[in-house]
């Protein structure tokens, strides 16, 4: 009885070959149109916001950092020693806490006092005792960054869970010095970074063929080595060659197009968000939609009286489980269990949906569905994958191997959806040019690779 429901939303969410053309076409377009102007439309253009990195890490960077990581499900500090011995990474003490709803929400100085006093907390502990030197900080701050230095930016828009006030057109490395001034110490914030700047520097430090860093989490962006000299809407300076590499954070959960896979229950995801009508691409991928949009179709379904997902034909209101009516009642960990496992026993489905039994057919049901989001996903992220690197020319000319640097929860915990991007790039790209792609899960990619950063540009200080 759900067949057609079912179908119908097969129909909606399967990407088409022509949908495949022509989302990459308008992929690359924003891109090369990103790299040449400012991006001013509200939220539905990917912005390719320049790094101001004019040297990309080369395993060489030296130093003792901690690293500060805003922005994913946790706030992190960790504390980063970079060797001599290349390939050296130490990384072993961490301070993990999530931050709480009331301060993503709050304002912005009660944000950044939660960031400095615990960062503080954090070094005393490591340093035990206050050394005199003020410590070295990178700061990773996952958001869309006008940067104007190498440690200076201005927060574009909030996006994910946050909506401090007072912190959109301001500096947020400003905010932070500001903050640790409040709570009685200096810092020498060294670096400021997106988390897939972060990812990706962190990768090559180790790999000079990674090009590509790719963030699937609670958000999903992407950043990616590009020529100075094509990006015409950043002046690296006089001294800089044209043919040297930059990174460029495309912020690619802000594309949209007409031509997306969607169905009804996307736009409702997207009606219910705090930043409604934005990142619109984002909220068809990551983790803190994807689950809902999974939740809401199978509550549609639940509810039509054609399909009779729960109880029986006997009764005439149709059960509906509580996970399926309540807001968070089935995130995308509930979404990738069910992945997971496909052969998943009803009892156990009962269970993740708060319903005393399930039929296997009803099973099935919530299986194909969840999998058709993810799929859907993942098909979108080996996509706009592909256009970078056809915008790159990699694709037309692949002079060696390549290797795309992951990190997010989404990736890290989500087995079957990893495979589900590998069968896409491979898809797209063909079996032979797939085989040349490495796809690498990079663990706490963010901190290392604001600590690589930051450590090169303290080297350049004292240069
Ligand atoms: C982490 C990175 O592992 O992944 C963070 O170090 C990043 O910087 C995060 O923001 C994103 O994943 P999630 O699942 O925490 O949103
Ligand atoms: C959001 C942010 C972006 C970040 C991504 C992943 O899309 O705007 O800057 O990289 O989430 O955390």
């Amino acid at each position: 009885p759900a067949t057609k429901l079912l179908y119908k939303y097969k129909q909606q969410l399967t990407l088409t070959p022509s949908q495949i053309t022509k989302l990459d076409s308008e992929l690359q377009g924003q891109i090369r149109a990103g790299l040449k102007a400012e991006i001013t439309t509200n939220g539905l253009h990917m912005l390719m916001l320049p790094t101001c990195v004019s040297q990309i890490p080369n395993g060489e960077e030296t130093g003792d950092i901690y690293a500060i990581d805003v922005g994913g499900t946790n706030f992190r500090v960790k504390y980063v020693r970079l060797s001599a011995e290349k390939s050296k990474i130490e990384s072993e003490e961490n301070f993990e806490a999530p931050i709480p709803k009331d301060v993503m929400t709050g304002t912005g100085s009660a944000l950044f006092d939660f960031i400095a006093t615990r960062t503080l907390n954090f070094i005393m502990a490591h340093e035990g005792g206050q050394s005199l030197e003020p410590p070295l900080v990178g700061f990773c701050f996952s958001f869309a960054i006008k940067q104007l230095s190498f440690n200076r930016g201005i927060l574009l828009d909030w996006t994910k869970g946050f909506t401090c006030s007072d912190v959109i057109g301001h500096d947020p490395v400003q905010l932070l010095h500001e903050a640790f001034e409040r709570a009685g110490r200096q810092c020498r914030v060294m670096a400021l970074l997106n988390d897939t700047v972060g990812v990706l520097s962190a990768h090559r430090y180790l790999d000079q063929n990674t090009c590509v860093g790719i963030i699937i989490g609670t958000g999903t962006n992407a950043a990616y080595v590009e020529k100075i000299g094509s990006v015409k809407k950043w002046s690296a300076g006089p001294d800089v060659d044209p043919n040297a590499h930059t990174i460029i954070n495309t912020e690619w959960g802000a594309f949209d197009s007409s031509s997306l896979p969607r169905c009804e229950e996307d736009w409702e995801v997207d009606a219910a968000t705090i930043h409604k009508g934005k990142y619109l691409f984002e909220k068809l991928l990551s983790g803190m939609y994807i689950g809902d949009v999974a939740r809401r179709i199978l509550l549609r379904m639940a509810r039509d009286p054609s399909c009779i997902l729960f109880g029986s034909k006997a009764s005439s209101d149709p059960l509906i489980p509580v996970a399926l009516t309540t807001k968070e009642g089935f995130p995308t960990s509930a979404l990738a269990k069910v992945v997971e496992d496909p052969g998943m026993r009803p009892e156990t489905m009962a269970r993740i949906l708060g319903v005393a039994t399930m039929s296997v057919e009803a099973c099935d049901v919530v299986s194909q569905v969840c999998h058709l989001v993810a799929e859907r996903s993942a098909q979108l992220i080996a996509l706009a994958l592909c256009a970078i690197l056809r915008h790159t020319g990699w694709v037309q000319n692949p002079e060696g191997p390549l290797t795309v640097a992951f990190d997010g929860g989404m990736y890290e915990q989500f087995a079957a959806y990893r495979t589900m991007i590998r069968k896409a790039v491979d898809e797209f790209l063909g079996a032979s040019l797939g085989a040349k792609i490495t796809l690498e899960l990079v663990h706490d990619g963010s901190c290392v690779g604001a600590a690589v950063l930051a450590a090169a540009a303290t080297l350049e200080h004292q240069n």
